[in-house]
């Protein structure tokens, strides 16, 4: 009993690491790394703080909770960087990563933040 246990533990955890990462999970994934501590929702986020004084509510200052974000503006600005915010290289974010952190944030205002 026990080593079956262990075999479907096993069979369980090789095939999550073989499963190809959706788009969708990608894309929240580098959000995650990259973007998180300076764009969450919150006061002790200098990205989020700074487009709130932009903005001054007239759009969300959380990225997350934008959703007139277009992926061509976030692709612009992470390989570029504005102000504080440092550019990114394709060794951190690659293009595929991009792409997917793009329609992430397009479309994370719509569906549920965990996901
Ligand atoms: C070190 C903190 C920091 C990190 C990390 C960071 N940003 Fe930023 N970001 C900022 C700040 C600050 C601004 C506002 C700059 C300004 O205009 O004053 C900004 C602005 C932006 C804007 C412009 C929004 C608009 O309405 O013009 C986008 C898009 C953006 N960041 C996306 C990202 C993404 C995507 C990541 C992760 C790959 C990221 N940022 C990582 C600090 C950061």
């Amino acid at each position: 009993m026990k080593s079956y246990v262990g075999l479907l533990c096993a069979g369980l955890l090789l095939q999550a690491l073989a499963a190809p990462l959706s788009a969708n999970e990608m894309g929240r994934q580098v959000y995650q790394k990259w973007c998180s501590h300076c764009h969450d929702k919150g006061s002790d986020y200098p990205g989020t703080l700074a487009l709130e004084a932009r903005y001054k509510g007239a759009v969300p200052a959380a990225l997350k909770e934008r959703d007139n974000l277009a992926p061509e503006l976030v692709t612009y600005i992470v390989r570029n960087g504005i102000s504080v915010m440092p550019f990114f290289r394709k060794t951190e974010i690659s293009d595929q990563e991009l792409q997917a952190l793009g329609a992430y944030l397009n479309r994370a205002s719509h569906i549920s933040k965990n996901d």
